[in-house]
């Protein structure tokens, strides 16, 4: 059979890059398909290099709320880099995105930008460590925070399944530890690894036994109030307030891991969605308008602890890059637009809603939050990672590339979650509802 473009550059991407993708969820192994490669995005459109276009509910992982290549956030951006990419220096961009993010995230009172989710949530656990002088963290099997070693324990995203390679049959059996220490990769010493406690999300009893046991040793909880990495996963009723009591019972600082949530639930992100005030947050994704800028902030007492006022050190070269400050500016200013989050909601419900009522009784269920979904081959609910990774991921696997082969850019992974933007037209999204009778009625 002739190769198509894409197949061909993925043969070369693969001789220099390994596994040919710069981060390896990409290379669509746990669904078994061969990576697009893109030539350009616009709205809710990929083109690929065979000029096939594809509605996308991936957008880059959930960075692009308004769309690809937004007009306005494109010329904010290429504004700012006629004036120079990158200097070192302060600029009065940082100050006004970072107003915008106090502005409108109800528990951050200061923030400092850096590259990366990753990097975000490093320094808010050692801002978290360094606040209590305590070095356990506890987290969620599931959750997934970036690619730090102590962070990759029962970790969510790409790190599930990774033990063979990806397939859909490891990701099924995923007991998510690969390496000598009980990590989620190869290459982390136990020693990095001892301080971090994992257990399942949604269990609020499993956390009130550790704190009982070792809560004056636990610097902080670390959590996606609204878990996207494993699949979507709501939060139980009362499970974050929980989280929230137990932290102030004993001292510890409360982090939510906005990286995804943050802007997509609302202005002020889950925390405001649900109602729930942890200490630090973490931002990412939307915050950088699709170019590399994430953000920690919180109480003012924690992040003052920061050099150069105080001595846990956190740095980056690009941190706070002039382009992405603008791009992130624009983007944040437009979702100030009257209206913004009701429209983007009852576009995500209606269309949810559809979907619930033509897969009843098919052994599938429809997880959403807003515009957040997945949908989880599984005859009975799913409510955590057990759960998730119990679904049918050889029919999840069929059902994406089913849904590409009819033009429906899905997040490509059972763990993941697919995500609506504002760019999302009524008649792509009935055409995506449309392929999904067809492919699930199949
Ligand atoms: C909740 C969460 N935290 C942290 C990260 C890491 O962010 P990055 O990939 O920008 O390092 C991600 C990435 O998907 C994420 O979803």
């Amino acid at each position: 059979m002739q190769k198509t473009l894409s197949e061909k550059a993925y043969n070369e991407a693969s001789e220099f890059i390994p596994g040919g993708v710069n981060s390896p969820v990409r290379a669509l192994r746990s669904v078994g398909a061969s990576p697009l490669f893109i030539q350009q995005a616009k709205g809710a459109v990929l083109t690929d290099i065979d000029n096939r276009r594809y509605i996308d509910f991936c957008l880059s992982w959930g960075v692009h709320l308004h769309g690809h290549a937004h007009p306005a956030i494109v010329r904010a951006s290429v504004d700012a880099v006629k004036r120079g990419s990158s200097y070192g220096i302060p600029t009065t961009a940082e100050t006004l995105l970072a107003r915008l993010v106090v502005e409108s995230v109800p528990s951050i009172r200061k923030v400092r930008f850096v590259s990366s989710g990753t990097e975000a949530v490093m320094s808010a656990i050692r801002l978290a460590r360094a606040h209590t002088g305590r070095d356990l963290i506890l987290k969620f099997d599931g959750c997934y925070h970036g690619h730090a070693d102590h962070l990759l324990v029962a970790a969510g995203s790409g790190a599930v399944g990774i033990r063979a390679g990806g397939t859909p049959d490891d990701a099924a059996s995923s007991a998510t530890t690969v390496g000598r220490s009980g990590a989620s990769s190869a290459g982390v010493p136990e020693a990095f690894v001892r301080h971090t406690l994992s257990i399942p999300f949604n269990d609020l009893e499993a956390v009130k036994l550790v704190f009982r046991e070792l809560g004056n040793q636990i610097a902080a909880i670390i959590t996606e109030p609204l878990p996207a990495n494993m699949g979507v996963i709501p939060p139980a009723p009362g499970f974050l307030q929980g989280l929230r009591d137990i932290c102030n019972q004993y001292g510890s600082v409360l982090i939510f891991d906005e990286v995804i949530t943050g802007f997509r639930l609302g202005r002020g992100g889950a925390q405001e969605h649900f109602g729930i005030r942890p200490d630090l947050t973490t931002l990412g994704k939307i915050i950088g308008g699709g170019f590399p800028a994430a953000a920690f902030g919180g109480k003012a007492e924690i992040m003052d602890r920061l050099a150069p006022l105080g001595k846990v050190y956190q740095a980056g070269t690009l941190s706070g890059n002039p382009v992405a400050m603008a791009a992130g500016i624009r983007t944040l200013q437009l979702l100030q637009e009257e209206g913004f989050y009701n429209r983007l909601e009852q576009k995500s419900q209606q269309f949810g809603d559809t979907i619930r009522e033509f897969i009843r009784g098919k052994d599938i269920q429809l997880n959403q939050v807003g515009s957040l979904f997945t949908l989880f081959f599984s005859a009975t609910p799913v409510t955590g990672f057990a759960d998730a990774t119990a679904s049918d991921t050889q029919r999840f696997a069929r059902f994406f590339r089913a849904m590409l082969g009819r033009g429906i850019y899905l997040s490509p992974s059972a763990f993941e979650a697919s995500f609506i933007s504002a760019a999302h037209t009524e008649r792509q999204l009935a055409q995506t509802l449309d392929a999904l009778r067809l492919v699930i009625d199949k």
